[in-house]
Parts: C-alpha cells; sequence; structure tokens
C-alpha cells in the first residue's frame, strides 16, 4: 500500500486531517470521537461498498441517496434527518458522507441541522470531491431558483481523499475532476503536471485549505477558488446540466483568460499557457457547447444567483488571480469572440 499523506487544514479549534492516497478511508477510525455511539453513512447506491469503510465496534446504519442534481434537495435532507431519527442517531454521534461532491454536500448539510448539528467525517470518493467538494465545510442543496442556494459551513471532522477510488471512475468523472485541478495551476500559479496523482491531490487539498483557512466564509481570498466558474454556471444551466462541471470550469477557465486579455491583464503568452494546462496537461474541452450564441451566455451569466451588484469574474493578472466586478459587455463578448476564433 502507498503511503498516505496528510494534509492540515488550520482552523482554530476546528481544523482538521486530510488524508490522501490509497486506503484513506481507514484512517477516518481513529479520529472518532469517545461520545459517539453510532455512525450515519450517507451513500449513493452506486458507491462501491468497499469504498466504506468497517466502522465496527461502532453501530453503524447506511442510507442511501439518490443520483443526480434533482436529488440534492431540502426533500432529501428532510428523508435524512427523519430516517436518523428512527434510526436513533443523536446529536453526540457522527455522520459519514461516502461519495462524490453530492454525497459529501447533501451529508454535510444534513450533519449541520439534524439536531442542530452533529460531526461529520467525508470519504471522497471522486477526484472532483477530493480536491474540492469535501474540503472546506461548504454544503448545500439546491431550489429552482439556482444550485446550492440553501447552504450552511459546517466544517467535517476529518476527510479521506481515497485513491482507490480513482480506479472505479469513468473518464467523464475523472475529467470533472481534471477540470477543477486545472484551476489550482492558476490560483497557486505552479505547474503541478510534473507531481504524481497523489502528490498533485494533496497539493491541490494544500492550496484549497490555505485559502479557507485564511477566508472561511468568502469575504475574499475563498472567491479565488471560484476561477473559470461564471461561465461554467452559465454552460452548465445552456446545456441542462448535461455539461459536466468539470468540463464546463475548463472551458470557463478558458474564457476567463481571454476575458482577462481583452481587458489587458495579461498577455497572449499567458493566454496559451492556459490552453497548455486544459488542453495540453489534462485534455480537456476548450469548445463552448453548439449553438450557444453570445447573448444567451451573457445573460446566463448576469443571472447567476450568487453574483454580486454586477457580473463579477476572477480575472487572471500579473499578480495572480483577482476578483474584477463592473466588467463591460463589450468586453465580455470579444472574449467569447477569441475563445471561438481558437475553436475554428
Ligand atoms: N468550491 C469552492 C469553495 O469551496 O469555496
Amino acid at each position: 500500500m502507498s503511503d498516505i499523506q496528510t494534509v492540515r487544514v488550520d482552523l482554530a479549534d476546528r481544523s482538521y486531517p486530510v488524508f490522501v492516497g490509497r486506503g484513506a478511508r481507514h484512517e477516518l477510525a481513529t479520529h472518532i470521537g469517545s461520545q459517539v455511539r453510532r455512525i450515519a453513512v450517507v451513500t449513493q447506491q452506486d458507491v462501491p461498498a468497499a469504498l466504506i469503510p468497517d466502522f465496527s465496534p461502532f453501530e453503524t446504519h447506511t442510507f442511501i441517496i439518490g443520483n443526480g442534481e434533482t436529488h440534492k434537495t431540502l426533500e432529501t435532507v428532510q428523508q435524512l434527518c427523519r430516517s436518523f431519527s428512527d434510526a436513533g442517531i443523536t446529536r453526540s454521534d457522527l455522520v459519514i458522507g461516502v461519495g462524490g461532491g453530492l454525497v459529501t454536500d447533501v451529508a454535510g448539510f444534513t450533519a449541520a441541522v439534524y439536531h442542530r448539528g452533529l460531526g461529520v467525517m467525508h470519504v471522497a470518493t471522486t477526484l472532483l470531491g477530493m480536491i474540492d467538494a469535501a474540503i472546506g465545510g461548504k454544503t448545500g442543496v439546491n431550489i429552482p431558483e439556482g444550485k446550492n442556494l440553501i447552504g450552511t459551513y459546517w466544517q467535517p471532522q476529518a476527510v479521506a481523499c481515497d485513491m482507490d477510488a480513482l480506479l472505479t471512475l469513468s473518464t467523464q468523472d475523472l475529467q470533472c475532476g481534471y477540470g477543477e485541478m486545472a484551476k489550482y495551476h492558476f490560483i497557486a500559479r505552479q505547474d503541478l503536471s510534473l507531481l504524481p496523482l497523489g502528490q498533485r491531490i494533496a497539493r491541490c487539498v494544500e492550496i484549497k485549505g490555505d485559502i479557507v483557512a485564511s477566508d472561511e466564509r468568502e469575504s475574499g481570498q475563498r472567491a479565488l477558488l471560484n476561477y473559470g466558474h461564471t461561465l461554467a454556471h452559465a454552460l452548465e444551466i445552456a446545456t441542462d446540466l448535461t455539461m459536466p462541471h468539470g468540463v464546463a470550469v475548463s472551458v470557463g477557465i478558458l474564457y476567463a483568460a481571454h476575458l482577462a486579455q481583452v481587458m489587458g491583464r495579461i498577455t497572449s503568452k499567458r493566454v496559451q499557457e492556459h490552453y497548455d494546462i486544459i488542453h495540453g496537461v489534462y485534455n480537456l474541452q476548450t469548445s463552448l457547447p453548439d449553438g450557444l450564441d453570445s447573448s444567451a451566455a451573457i445573460n446566463l451569466m448576469r443571472r447567476d444567483k450568487k453574483a454580486l451588484s454586477s457580473l463579477t469574474f476572477v480575472l487572471d493578472s500579473s499578480d495572480g488571480l483577482q476578483v474584477v466586478d463592473g466588467i463591460i459587455e463589450q468586453d465580455l463578448e470579444r472574449a467569447l469572440d477569441l475563445l471561438r476564433r481558437r475553436q475554428g
């Protein structure tokens, strides 16, 4: 078995370890508090049972939630709460989410509200979950008005990024993770591509952990984690969520690079470096969905419910990524044109 790396997310008395490596899921048992009597595992049908650690001698109950964004709802949370109650789960017990971002977001949110909050740990079983969703304490569910509009910050007590899970992932699931992974190259301004995968995952966790430690509730730096996400959210809506999140993020990152270029913030050489990472290193999609016209894309970006008063982008500069407000429509259009031209 390969070595397990431990990355610490430093949040004072809410600090926690993230274990990365093959078999990392087995590390969680040693961190379970002495008051815990029951464990509520929240997972999905298609998560391989072998990825759920054996928590004996704790009394363990397993709860299955549905697949797909349509199940990321308050109804699912309510159903879980009712099932927890039936199983006798109390405030001193522990929830463990085993799955991708949907599972860890829903398990985390349920843990935050059931009995006014109980402990939660996660076993991230997707690459995207390992480097993003399971880390940092954002939890949430969707409403028809937008994704993740209801949620809490509820930090886990420990996270396992078990690389055994990567062997079970489809190409599409891996691509989703790579889209988010590419983002960290630009946040940290570091070429991560030379690191072996385990070390690269640990480095992404460390980059995210440091940002979360400095700005847990996203009043500044944490917004940088949304690099590429303004267009990505629009593309997900435009394609009725058929475009996977990480793929949308990869196109969104290239768009953000072109937007920064149009605004004179970065050179064309730096734009090329974005293509080198997105396409060259990760072989990710670089093109907009067929048939998407510019005004529809811009309108969807404006409708992003989490946007502040005006359209906000995370954009590159010679000093690194920055949050930029008040971008004019003409620049948005010109950047879309540049992105299309690179496709043709
Ligand atoms: N996924 C972005 C964040 O955790 O802030």
